[in-house]
């Protein structure tokens, strides 16, 4: 396949959000308990309870915002069950993930801490469906009120003299399904009462993100939009990439066909779609683009790993993930006018997961590989970029290439491209204008499948990482450089 990609380094469209680097993290199979909590006790070396290797990976990664406690279960979580003295803390069933016991050893003070350890904006969803006003409330008070009341005395007893900083509220997860089962007119209602009482105290300004639609559900967006949109900052947006045509039959995440791959790339492509049509309609009731969309959870769903438990949605990872979230984050990118925040489901060991843990050991997923390389692009400015596929590429259910670049504080050009073929090799022309005077000077690198299921396993930890990329030549204001099937790059072009 041969592609020119033109970069008009000096046409610019917004910044990209450095939250659409986000991650999400629930109380579901070993994501929490195992993936980040081992407990204090534990031989895992670890922080506070919080095992090293794991903070220490997600570290480089950057991570701007963490979702958290869901997800189904944050409709389902009381805040009040997880603070104080470990032991004495209420022993639940987590009803919606493999009916396991909840201890509670890790709530809003280990949450915390771990944003704070990580650096990154703590972003929590409050409980609509089975909770009340005053207990959502409540938690912001405990969170973030510095002054004498009930929950902020509440919270010194616990040990916490000083306030957090909680800027990100969901007022209730999918409350269209597990979140209550309401119909659109009742969650607006619904979002305008309970977002009443969610306090902005002192200096910490609550910025409000309402249950926004499933997929495609336009009626959803409009909806509640219609009857609420003065009440929010931001709505958000599900949407998984599931290659089977039923929830019962999604295909494995290795060991799958050709026909599969392709199915997960065209899938993973109509995010676009869906962004630009329930922009449209947010478009109607806020033309100055106030409100953000937040996608809270993506990623890819696949049948959970052969005797694994099936409420626990633990998946292996491969390059095909690693293509989606490439193209997905180009994806969001592109859309930086409105796209705020996203949030890839999972953190660790559930879903499209950046890490997988087995006990005392760890392994870094290529998806992992894809944000540490796209991190470049957080906060920087995005660049008006073409592809011109040239006469005679074959026709595709998908577009093979996947493209999007950013500049930098410092005047440096990030692309990031995706070949998603599974046989094709790219040679690519980039024509690199609007950079002034100099000498381009190129590099990169490259994560690469030789397989389409190629991953990462405890025994092979480095089958896939991204690699230099070699074989770059410049020629004035333009770079050539080819680009293997299945792979995601990222470019780093300076004027010397
Ligand atoms: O991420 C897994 C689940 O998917 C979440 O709990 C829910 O919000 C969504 O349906």
């Amino acid at each position: 396949m041969h592609a020119k990609v033109v970069i008009n380094a000096d046409i610019t469209r917004g910044t990209i959000n450095r939250n659409i680097y986000g991650h999400f993290s629930e109380h579901l199979g070993r994501g929490i308990y195992e993936g980040l909590w081992v407990g204090e006790d534990s031989p895992i070396p670890n922080t506070e309870g919080l095992r090293n290797d794991v903070l220490t990976a997600l570290r480089d990664l950057q991570m701007p915002v963490l979702r958290w406690p869901g997800g189904c279960f944050a409709d389902e979580y009381h805040w009040k069950d997880g603070i104080g003295p470990r032991e004495a803390r209420k022993r639940m069933v987590n009803t919606h993930w493999g009916g396991v016991v909840e201890n509670n050893h890790f709530g809003t003070h280990e949450f915390l801490r771990l944003c704070e350890l990580l650096n990154c904006e703590p972003y929590i969803c409050g409980n609509v469906g089975s909770g009340t006003v005053q207990e959502m409330s409540e938690w912001m008070e405990y969170m973030t009120f510095d002054g004498e009341s009930p929950m902020a005395d509440l919270r010194r007893r616990h040990g916490r003299t000083d306030p957090w900083k909680v800027r990100y509220f969901g007022v209730g997860n999918e409350n269209w399904g597990c979140g209550g089962n309401m119909r659109p007119e009742y969650y607006a209602d619904e979002y305008r009462r309970y977002q009443t009482y969610v306090r902005s105290f002192g200096d910490n300004r609550v910025y409000k993100v309402a249950c926004g639609p499933n997929v495609d559900d336009y009626r959803w967006m409009e909806t509640v939009m219609h009857n609420a949109h003065p009440y929010m900052d931001a709505i958000s947006l599900h949407y998984y990439t599931v290659p089977g045509d039923t929830w019962q039959h999604k295909g494995p995440a290795t060991g799958f066909a050709d026909d599969e791959w392709h199915a997960t790339i065209r899938k993973a492509w109509f995010m676009d779609e869906l962004i630009t049509n329930h922009s449209a309609i947010m478009d109607r009731y806020d033309p100055q683009r106030r409100i953000g969309m937040i996608v809270d959870e993506w990623g890819t769903w696949f049948d959970v790993e052969p005797g694994t438990n099936p409420g626990f949605l633990y998946q292996q990872n491969s390059i095909r993930d690693a293509l989606v979230a490439g193209i997905s984050l180009n994806i969001f990118n592109h859309h930086c006018e409105r796209v705020v925040m996203a949030n890839l489901a999972q953190l660790v060991n559930v879903l499209q997961s950046v890490i997988l843990t087995e006990g005392a050991r760890m392994v870094l997923t290529p998806t992992y590989h894809v944000f540490r390389m796209y991190r470049v692009h957080q906060d920087a400015q995005l660049i008006d970029t073409h592809t011109v596929p040239e006469p005679g590429n074959n026709v595709s259910p998908y577009p093979p290439l996947s493209v999007s670049g950013s500049r930098d504080d410092a005047g440096r050009i990030h692309i990031s491209v995706c070949n998603a073929t599974l046989d094709e090799s790219a040679d690519l022309i980039l024509d690199v204008r609007g950079l002034g005077a100099g000498e381009l000077q190129v590099s990169g690198e490259c994560l690469e499948g030789r397989m389409k299921d190629a991953h990462n396993s405890f025994d092979h930890p480095e089958t896939v990482v991204p690699r230099p990329l070699e074989r770059i030549t410049v020629d004035g204001t333009t770079v050539r450089l080819t680009l293997p099937a299945m792979s995601v790059s990222v470019l780093e072009v300076v004027v010397a």
